[in-house]
């Protein structure tokens, strides 16, 4: 079961590099931060705050399911009721480096994130799949950029689903969730050792994508 493990902040353009390359590749594909989503999800529609030590078992109760969608996108459902959407909202947004912080909730969703590995050759994108989820990983990749390029990407992302968006507050918020994630104490983000580092700042999703087709097959052979 090889794994190819796609590490990295928010706004590197991770999750459609990770999907197109799934595609290209003829692998299976699993974005973590959409479990992480839908756990913090699970928290706020039961009114735990996310920071709270009631928000382990809460995770532990909910049944969050990772299935593909139309056009490679992934359906995310919460106790049966599909919330691909909702998790993407800034509710959700705002509390999810709390949850994410929080090392048992860590476990529950590492233990989910194992089970998807099975025969077939697997994307997963996410913070820690090369240091934590997969080490094995036959290749692991750290996808940077600019913390300005990464907001600008969201920002023109918000504006074409039709979302308000001012520049100067993505920008923070992009750093804001940086520093969270990279500080926290269970399983912080950061560069496996032997990952490919890769920075997006001045690529096209094209060219990431073409270096990325030439890792695998140099890593794990033409498939
Ligand atoms: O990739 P994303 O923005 O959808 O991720 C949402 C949050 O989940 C992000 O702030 C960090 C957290 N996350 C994590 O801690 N570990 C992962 N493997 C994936 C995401």
């Amino acid at each position: 079961m090889p794994v190819v493990a796609i590490d990295g902040p928010a706004g590197t353009g991770k999750s459609t590099v990770a999907r197109r390359l799934a595609d290209r590749v003829g692998a299976h594909y699993l974005d973590t931060g959409a479990m992480y989503r839908a756990a913090t999800l699970a928290v706020q529609r039961a009114g735990v705050a996310p920071d709270s030590d009631d928000v382990a078992p809460v995770v532990a109760a909910a049944e969050i399911r990772l299935a593909p969608g139309p056009d490679g996108a992934t359906v995310v459902t919460l106790n049966g009721d599909d919330v691909s959407a909702d998790i993407r909202t800034d509710a959700v947004t705002g509390d999810v480096s709390a949850v994410s912080a929080n090392a048992r909730v860590r476990e529950l969703l590492v233990e989910l994130q194992r089970a998807h590995a099975d025969s077939a050759l697997l994307v997963v994108e996410g913070r820690d799949i090369g240091t934590v989820v997969f080490p094995t990983a036959a290749l692991k990749v750290y996808l940077t950029a600019t913390p300005e390029a990464r907001a600008e990407r969201r920002h023109r992302q918000n504006i074409s689903a039709g979302r308000e968006s001012v520049l100067d507050e993505v920008l923070a918020s992009v750093n804001r969730r940086d520093h969270l994630d990279s500080t926290r104490e269970a399983s912080p983000l950061r560069a496996a050792d032997d990952a490919v580092l890769v920075d997006t700042s001045d690529m096209t999703l094209e060219q990431v994508l073409d270096r990325l087709t030439e890792l695998v097959s140099e890593r794990i052979g033409e498939l």
